[in-house]
This record gives structure tokens, C-alpha cells and sequence, in this order.
């Protein structure tokens, strides 16, 4: 201590009364040259704010090391405000110090620096001081702050703290761990507010599930000194109130937090209650406001973990969202239930010698839904026939039954919640307890040695083997597809499994199938491409013919040809022409950067093949998964459209039903996670972001990409071309292409047309391909993302 005391007695007794609450009773005003903190005990080494209300100094969240941070000092609960070193924890020992010569660091057991974010490489630092706002500052001799806890947020804002552009809150972990974890609340250099999910443990933004919409004019959130929150413009004005506060900050404490959980939330406290009077009944925190209202519903996202893990299910509570995990299913990690959840029996085997069938049984959840988990959807069917259809189907993990729709989905099951706006009714699928049901005798048969169970298992198999016989005959009969005009060849699986050559030489892999090179002796020893669906039911049936029978009656330039397939057993196999040239993934974004002639040629091809689907095949056809790899390339770089043959079959007066999601992010147009109708005009609009790509040379999306805002291909050439710069979207090309440059433009200008995140000023894929030939004349588009709300990759 460096001040005198003269009643040593007196403050002994002041020192052992405060003892419980702070073993460090001193005020530091200033924290000056030479001074040091040491992580020994929890509380026991910090600097608090001359009130008292704040410390900086060492905790000890667990047993596993201590957490350079800033708390509330005077109440129970010490809450944490912020953290160094992105929460990491350091070991014991280690200490805090301002050296004599004015640097801050932190330092371990022997002296090492450890990395300590913010104040690293600052030197000419004065003094330190922990202020009562809450804000830990390094200022040199004029008193000028060199570094400010404020500037470097963790999770938690204060009253008197801002959020400036291009800075964000970090959620923790989990409660008690203060490493960043699955949600960020940012606002972005353009002015935007949001609220978004990362892809764990990237920081790379997933999922956006709130946004207040004010690109462009959005400048700093405020927590003002009276404890509201709320963004305002350029000019000072409030745009948006986030939490308008109806608590004093006299007599409240104050703070505004990214949970762990997502949930951005404005807490108070009662200043009475808390140290000042020890005995009276403590309060704690309360919630004052939060965002946003229902954080389950909220968030969209067709890949990752959603709000509560895998295989989980999110309930919005009062007090904000609440993860649960279905019957069957248990958290993986108590401790972090956003982690998801696990089956707890033994999962369905896939042996078709031994379906487990009987073994298993479907448990009812009421408004329980996993909209993006489907990977097959039925129509029209039986309630019944939908439940066996997943009952014998050892991918099914729960399915959903209404009005004939029956949409099957697998593990992990994505972004799960009870939404009693749905009206479902999901049905998971759960290991049946009773042991006496006939397959699983035979299983016992298989391990143990008693000849009666092994008489049962001869039975058994022979059943078996009868009805696979039957099955075949029956299939047999099928085989014969009828389409008249219809030059299809069927093949039989072993012929299949000659030209590929037992499948060896795979070309490419997709959701539902594999694709593998064959030659096959009918073809002149020409290459094929053999595509094996993975069927999971037999009763698959009749879609496979209806698909085989569609893409027969297709023939178009611009489409890959299929030439036969294959029909026998579980088996489903399609034979398509090979293309020479690999796909347009590869073309575009490969070493060379191809010419514009051909891009051009490539962006009219797959125009017109789209179209002769929509228009001109006797059966309309919808892709739904339009993007660079499915557009091949042949012998002559000619564009050639595959995959079609798994489009969902559309007759024209369907075109108005909603149809299950399908398709690849970034390519998706917004109205499939709109519930809104899907027609043609979603093909549009990934024909759009593709037309984008090919102009640009360049993916729709680059996560590492040092200037934020040309992360978004269609946001970015958006602003060129607003502005007038497009010479900085095609910089990177030849000379050549400089000369095409307005065809270029023109082309951007179609692009945007085509995204437009309302479908109905979409043009149609024929407006489309006289734009491109240059017959019609074209419009300045407005800005495509100007409503943009749904996930995409931000
Ligand atoms: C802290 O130190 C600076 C520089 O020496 C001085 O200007 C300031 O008044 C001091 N503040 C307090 C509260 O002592
Ligand atoms: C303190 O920092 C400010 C801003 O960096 C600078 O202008 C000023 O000269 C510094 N004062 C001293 C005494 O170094
Ligand atoms: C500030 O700008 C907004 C639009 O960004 C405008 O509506 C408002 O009137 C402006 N306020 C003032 C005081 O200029
Ligand atoms: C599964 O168990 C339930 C309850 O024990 C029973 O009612 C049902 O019949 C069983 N299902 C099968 C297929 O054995
Ligand atoms: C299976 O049986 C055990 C013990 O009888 C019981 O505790 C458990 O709830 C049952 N599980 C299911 C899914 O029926």
C-alpha cells in the first residue's frame, strides 16, 4: 500500500469486513508505470474503477486457468464484460503488466509474452486507468487514450458504448466459456445491423436471422448514458430502436449482451440491491428487451447446425429460445446443449438380408419440423404408405405426413424447431424395446449356435429369397417403359457393371448418386457416363420410371443426351453421353481464364437449353439446381445442361403448389425458403447468379476475400456497376475482352434482372435468351438485394 494509515486497527477491521466481496479494497485512480497484476487467486489481483463498480483484473471461470477481463465489481455475481486474448484462458502466475518504459502486456509463468489483443505493439502508454463506465483505457502523457476496452468489444456493450462500422459482438461459447462461438451481431462497413450464425469454428458468416435493413445509411449503434440502444444514420438520427429503456441508469446496472445462445439482450440490475446492502434479497440479473422476437423460427439455414446443433429441436420460450432433443435423442454434451443431439438406441442396419423393420416404431411430435432435412418427398400418397416407406428405409430418420406430401429426412437433421405456426406433425423414427419380433431372432441366430434358431434362420432366409424372386418378376414387367418415340436402351446390371468396369473410375458424386466413366460395346466403344442413384426404398418404383420416361422424351443441343438405363433389383442406373470437357465449375474458375467469345457462347447455351425445358418439351421440366457443375461442356465447349433428370417433374398446372426445398445455396432463389410458390422463375434466378459467374469469372461467393464487400458476387457487381466502375469487376480480364465490354454490361444488366428477389419481375427464360441474342431491348434493373432478407452467404 502506498498511502499511510493511521489507524492501522480501524482498517483491519474495514479490510476484514470487505474481505468476503474484495480482497483488494484500494482505489486506483491512475495505474501507473511499473505496476503488475498476477493471476494467483479469483478476485484476488485487480484494478477497480475509483467507484468501485468495475474491476479489471484476473478470473478463474473453471479450474483450468484464468481470464484476463472486466467485471461488475459490486454485486455477487461479478459478471463479466469483457475479455482478453478472445477468451482464452492463461495459466497461473501469469501476469499483467505496464513496464516502466509504457507497454502494456501479459505475460506467463517465465516472462514469455503472450499474444494479447488490442494492446499489442502499443508503446509511449502513461498510465492505465479502470474508469466507472466500465471502459479500461491506455493513454499516454497527454492524456490522449491509445487503447479503450470500449473499442474492442467481446460480448457485452455498456451504457456510454458505441459500435462502430465494421466491428461486431462476439457470442461466448457457451456461459462459461469466453471463446467466440456461433453468433455474431455486427454492424457491417456499409451500415447494415445484423444478427448472424457463423460456420463453427470459422468465423465466416452462414445464416442472417435478423437485419435492420439499413445498408447504406446505418452508422454506429449507441448505448446511451440513459441506457437505450439504438442505431442511428450519418446525420445523428435514430433509424432503428433497438431497446428503449424504461430503467434509470441511476439506479439499474446496465448491459446489453450476445448470449451464447444467439439472443442479443438488454439486462439490468438493481444498483440497491446488490452489494450496497448486503442481506437485503438479491435479484440478479432481469431481462429488459431482447432480439429477435422468435431466434428459432428466425433462423433459415440449409446447411450447419442451426440454432440449437444437429439433430435437435429449438422451442421458442418466454425468456428466449430453449433446445431440446427429440425422444429417442439425448444432448451430446450436457454442458453444451448447443452441440446437438444423439441418437441414444442403436441405429436402423442397412442389411436387406435382415431389415430391422419391425424393430422400430415412429413417435409423434406435435409441430415439430426440419424444413431443410428432406432428401425425398412423395406425392400424392398414404399416410400409411409414407410411414412404412420410412419404417423399411434405413436413412429415414423422421418423416413428415400432410395432405398426401410425404417428406422422408435423415440424419443429422438440420435446423430442427416446434413451430406450432407449421401445423405439422413430424414423426421420429425410435428403436422399438421388444425382442420378439422375428428378425431379430434371426440376428440371434447368427451369433449364437441353437440349432432351433438356427432352423428358424434357414426359414427365414428361404422367405427371403422367394419373395426377392417374386419381386424381381414383378419388376420385370415394369421394365418396359412407355414412351412411344422413345429410343431408350435398358441394360441389365451386370452389363453396367462390364463397361464400368465394376464402377472403378468415379467421375463425380452428388447428393443422390454417383457418376462413373463406362464404354459400352453397343456404343462403337464410345465413353458413357453411368449415373448410380442411391435408392433407399423398392418402392421407388414408379418416380424412376417417371423420370426415365421424361428425360427419354428430351432432346435438345444444349442437354445432355441420355441414352439408356438400367432398371433390376434395387439397382437405378442412368446412361448418359460422356462429356469430354468436365463441367463449367472447372472451365470458368480453373488456371486460364477462358475468352469471352466462349463464355458468351456457354451463357447463350444453357439459356436455351433452360428454355426448352420450361417451354418446349412435351412436359415441363424444372431443374432446381442450376449452377456451374451441373452445366457440362462436349467435345466442342458447347454447353450441355445435366442432372435435369432429378428436377421435380412440374405439369404445367402445378406450377402454383410449393414445392420441398432442393437445390444448392447461393444458387437458390429466396422464395424456396419463403414457403411462396416455386415456378420456372427460381430456374431464372439461378440461371442469373450462374450468368453473373460467367461474366465475372469468378464464384458467387468467396469467403476469404480482403475487402468484405466483394465477398457477395451479385452485391458487389451490383455497386460497380451502379457506380460506374465496372472496370474494377473485370480487371483481371485480357485485353481482348476490354473491347466487349459493353456486351459484358449487358450482360450483368440481364443477370440482375434475373435475381430480382421478387420472382414475378423476373423475366422468363425465352425474355432471357432474346436478351442475350440481343433482340429485345433492355432496361436498367433495379438493385436485386434491396429487400434481401434470407440467408445467403452474407
Ligand atoms: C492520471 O495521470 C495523468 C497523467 O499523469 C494525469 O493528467 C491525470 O490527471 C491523472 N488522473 C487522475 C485521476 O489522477
Ligand atoms: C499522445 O497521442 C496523441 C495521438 O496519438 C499525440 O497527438 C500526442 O502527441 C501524444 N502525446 C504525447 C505526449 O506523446
Ligand atoms: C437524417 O437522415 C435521414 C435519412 O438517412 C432522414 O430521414 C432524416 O430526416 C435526416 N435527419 C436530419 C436531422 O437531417
Ligand atoms: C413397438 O412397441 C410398441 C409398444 O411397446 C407396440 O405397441 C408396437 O406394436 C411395437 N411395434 C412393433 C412393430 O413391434
Ligand atoms: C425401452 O425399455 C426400457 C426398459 O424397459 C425403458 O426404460 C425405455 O424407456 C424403453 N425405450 C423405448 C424407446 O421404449
Amino acid at each position: 500500500m502506498d498511502f499511510e494509515l493511521p489507524y492501522p486497527f480501524f482498517f483491519l477491521l474495514l479490510l476484514l469486513v470487505l474481505l468476503p466481496f474484495s480482497n483488494t479494497a484500494q482505489t486506483y485512480n491512475n495505474i501507473s508505470l511499473g505496476s503488475s497484476l498476477t493471476a494467483l487467486d479469483d478476485y484476488s489481483s485487480s484494478w477497480p474503477s475509483p467507484s468501485g463498480e468495475f474491476a479489471f483484473g484476473f478470473r478463474q471461470p473453471g479450474v483450468d486457468g484464468f481470464l484476463l477481463a472486466i467485471w461488475f465489481n459490486k454485486i455477487q455475481e461479478r459478471t463479466i464484460v469483457w475479455s482478453a486474448n478472445a477468451g482464452s484462458l492463461v495459466p497461473q502466475g501469469s501476469q499483467v503488466e505496464l513496464t516502466n518504459d509504457g507497454q502494456f502486456m501479459l505475460k506467463d509463468k517465465t516472462g514469455k509474452q503472450i499474444y494479447f489483443a488490442g494492446s499489442w505493439g502499443i508503446t509511449g502508454v502513461a498510465y492505465a486507468a479502470m474508469l466507472d463506465t466500465g471502459n479500461f483505457v491506455l493513454a499516454n502523457k497527454s492524456s490522449k487514450y491509445l487503447w479503450e476496452s470500449f473499442e474492442e468489444p467481446t460480448n457485452t456493450l455498456l451504457p456510454t458504448q458505441t459500435l462502430k462500422r465494421n466491428s461486431k459482438l462476439y457470442a461466448s461459447y457457451t456461459a462459461s466459456n469466453y471463446t467466440p462461438g456461433r453468433f455474431r451481431f455486427a454492424l457491417k462497413s456499409d451500415g447494415g445491423l445484423l444478427l448472424y450464425t457463423t460456420n463453427y469454428p470459422l468465423d465466416s458468416a452462414n445464416c442472417e436471422y435478423w437485419s435492420t435493413h439499413t445498408e447504406g445509411s446505418g452508422f454506429q449503434v449507441i448505448f446511451s448514458q440513459s441506457g437505450s440502444i439504438y442505431l442511428t444514420g450519418t446525420n445523428g438520427s435514430i433509424l432503428y430502436m433497438i431497446s428503449d429503456n424504461t430503467y434509470s441508469t441511476q439506479d439499474f446496472y446496465h448491459r446489453a449482451m450476445l448470449e451464447y445462445n444467439g439472443v442479443f439482450r438488454h439486462y439490468v440490475y438493481p444498483k440497491k440491491t446488490g452489494l450496497g446492502s448486503v442481506g437485503t434479497r438479491r435479484q440478479g440479473w432481469s431481462s429488459s428487451s431482447f432480439i429477435p422476437p422468435n431466434l428459432c423460427a428466425s433462423i433459415a439455414e440449409t446447411t450447419g447446425s442451426g440454432a440449437c446443433g444437429f439433430n435437435s429441436l429449438c422451442r421458442e420460450g418466454t425468456e428466449g429460445p430453449v433446445c431440446e432433443c427429440p425422444d429417442g435423442y439425448g444432448f451430446i454434451d450436457e454442458n453444451d446443449v448447443l452441440k446437438g443431439c444423439k441418437q441414444k438406441f442403436v441405429s436402423q442396419s442397412c442389411d436387406e438380408a435382415f431389415p430391422e423393420t419391425h424393430l422400430f416404431d415412429l413417435q409423434e411430435l406435435e409441430n415439430g419440423d426440419w424444413p431443410f432435412s428432406d432428401y425425398q418427398h412423395f406425392q400424392p400418397v398414404s399416410e400409411d404408405w409414407c410411414k412404412q416407406s420410412c419404417l423399411s428405409d434405413c436413412s429415414c430418420a423422421v418423416v413428415i405426413f400432410k395432405n398426401g406430401d410425404c417428406w422422408k429426412k435423415g440424419i443429422p437433421l438440420i435446423n430442427g424447431r416446434i413451430d406450432p405456426t407449421v401445423g405439422n406433425k413430424a414423426l421420429v423414427k425410435i428403436r422399438n424395446n421388444s425382442t420378439n419380433s422375428i428378425p431379430n431372432l434371426a440376428r440371434l441366430g447368427l451369433l449364437g449356435s441353437s440349432a432351433f434358431l438356427n432352423l428358424l434362420l434357414l426359414i427365414i432366409t428361404c422367405l427371403l429369397f422367394f419373395h426377392i424372386i417374386h419381386h424381381r418378376k414383378a419388376k420385370l414387367s415394369m421394365l418396359y417403359l412407355g414412351g412411344q418415340g422413345n429410343n431408350l436402351k435398358s441394360f441389365t446390371y451386370m452389363e453396367m457393371k462390364g463397361a464400368t468396369n465394376g464402377f472403378k473410375e468415379e467421375l463425380g458424386r452428388g447428393a443422390f448418386a454417383t457418376v462413373f466413366k463406362g464404354v459400352l460395346a453397343s456404343e462403337d466403344g464410345k465413353p458413357v457416363a453411368v449415373k448410380r442413384l442411391d435408392t433407399m426404398v423398392r418402392e421407388n418404383d414408379l418416380e424412376f420410371k417417371a423420370e426415365v420416361t421424361a428425360i427419354g422424351r428430351t432432346n435438345h443441343k444444349n442437354l445432355v443426351q441420355l441414352l439408356g438405363f438400367c432398371n433390376e433389383g434395387q439397382h437405378r442406373i442412368l446412361v448418359y453421353e460422356f462429356m469430354s470437357n468436365g463441367s463449367l465449375a472447372s472451365f470458368l474458375f480453373g488456371e486460364s481464364r477462358p475468352s469471352w467469345y466462349q463464355r458468351r457462347e456457354i451463357a447463350l447455351g444453357t439459356a436455351r437449353g433452360i428454355l426448352y425445358l420450361h417451354e418446349e418439351c412435351s412436359i415441363q421440366i424444372l431443374h432446381c439446381d442450376i449452377k456451374p457443375q451441373n452445366i457440362l461442356l462436349d467435345d466442342s465447349f458447347n454447353a450441355r445442361i445435366a442432372d435435369f433428370g432429378v428436377a421435380k417433374l412440374l405439369k404445367i398446372e402445378q406450377t402454383r403448389t410449393t414445392t420441398r426445398f432442393r437445390g444448392t445455396r447461393g444458387y437458390v432463389a429466396p422464395e424456396w425458403f419463403k414457403s411462396l410458390p416455386v415456378t420456372v422463375k427460381a430456374d431464372v434466378y439461378s440461371f442469373g447468379i450462374l450468368l453473373l459467374e460467367i461474366v465475372c469469372c469468378r464464384k458467387n461467393y468467396i469467403a476469404k476475400m480482403e475487402d468484405e464487400d466483394q465477398m457477395i458476387l451479385a452485391d458487389w457487381a451490383y455497386h460497380c456497376y451502379e457506380q460506374n466502375k465496372l472496370h474494377q469487376l473485370f480487371r483481371n480480364d485480357d485485353d481482348e475482352a476490354k473491347d466487349d465490354i459493353e456486351e459484358m454490361k449487358a450482360y450483368l444488366m440481364i443477370a440482375f434482372w434475373c435475381i430480382q428477389e421478387d420472382a414475378s419481375p423476373r423475366p422468363t427464360m425465352r425474355n432471357v435468351t432474346q436478351m442475350l441474342e440481343g433482340t429485345v431491348e433492355l432496361s436498367n434493373p433495379p438493385n436485386p438485394s434491396s429487400l434481401y432478407v434470407q440467408c445467403k452467404g452474407l
